[in-house]
């Protein structure tokens, strides 16, 4: 059984004044909020007993937004993050919730699309050992975790943020840990910068053998949230997407429904309670369609 975590906290620092008093996952990434967008990759993997990790400010507001996850056939529970201690912390934040499980953690400001993602996504969680991380080339990688491979494919190198990147194979903001991962959290200390790396969990994977990397193809999309420049940037993409294929990205009512959480009836019963707005027609034509 497969647990998720949406880690929605942090400072939002690059974003300011836009996250005086918004949290950066509420923000808009086109025609929805930025957390549907991890919301929905987890439910694409099948996983449906979710925690949102946050500030304690704004868990109220994410409450508020996405409720108890029975409407899209799925369980949502809220873990609050008192500081921004590093992504790491989120397993110690979500102990109560992820126990023996294996999880899967997602960044809330990580937005992947693509053809075959989901397929992509299950063979990760297929294959892992101990821990699989999706690794995704990018042309600057100094921004990000760096792994780098052998030619069989095995991970020998993890680095935060290299000055010298040894690859541009960037670790993206989607990692599956089998339970270990609540221990290892438990015996780290903090780096330099006073967080709990995700990189060091993985270095630890990788030291005992146990981390394996699944790579995106050059056909998945893979952007973040970080910066106005990313967001803006992510917000163009869906919207040229969404508005070519008229099929929507990162749809709850929608990945709901299609991947068997949801009946036709619940869809409706959501449907009718909508505004008269583009969001309804949508998956009015949704519903028609099945
Ligand atoms: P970052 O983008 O590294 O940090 P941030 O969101 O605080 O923004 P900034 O750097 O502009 O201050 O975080 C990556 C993701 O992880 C993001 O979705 C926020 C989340 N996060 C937490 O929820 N808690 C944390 O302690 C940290 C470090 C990040």
């Amino acid at each position: 059984m497969w647990k998720g975590i949406i880690l929605a906290g942090g400072s939002g620092t690059r974003l300011a004044p836009l996250t005086k008093v918004t949290n950066k996952h509420l923000l808009p990434v086109y025609d929805k909020p930025m957390i549907y967008y991890p919301l929905t990759t987890l439910m694409l993997c099948g996983i449906r007993d979710i925690v949102i990790v946050s500030s304690p400010d704004s868990l109220p507001k994410f409450e508020s937004l996405l409720g108890s996850g029975q409407q899209w056939g799925i369980q949502l529970s809220y873990s609050e993050q008192s500081e921004p201690r590093g992504i790491a912390d989120s397993f110690l934040c979500a102990e109560d919730f992820i126990r023996d499980s294996n999880t899967a953690l997602i960044l809330g400001d990580n937005i992947f699309y693509g053809s075959g993602l989901p397929q992509r996504l299950q063979l990760a969680m297929d294959r892992m050992r101990g821990a699989c991380v999706l690794g995704y080339e990018v042309a600057d990688p100094s921004a990000f975790g760096v792994v780098e491979l052998d030619e069989n494919g095995k991970p020998i190198s993890l680095v935060e943020k290299p000055l010298e990147p040894r690859s541009n194979l960037a670790v993206t903001g989607l990692y599956f840990y089998d339970h270990r991962v609540l221990d290892m959290a438990k015996d780290l200390a903090p780096s330099k910068r006073g967080e709990l790396e995700i990189t060091d969990i993985n270095r630890i994977y990788q030291e005992i053998e146990a981390l394996d990397v699944v790579t995106l193809g050059r056909g998945t999309a893979w952007l973040d949230g970080g910066t106005h420049s990313d967001l803006f940037e992510a917000s163009q993409f869906i919207k040229v997407i969404e508005e070519r294929t008229g099929l929507k990205v990162a749809c709850p009512e929608e990945v709901a429904i299609r991947s068997g959480f949801i009946e036709h009836s619940d869809l409706e019963r959501l449907v009718s309670d909508m505004p008269p707005n583009g969001y309804r027609e949508y998956l009015s034509a949704v519903l028609a369609s099945l």
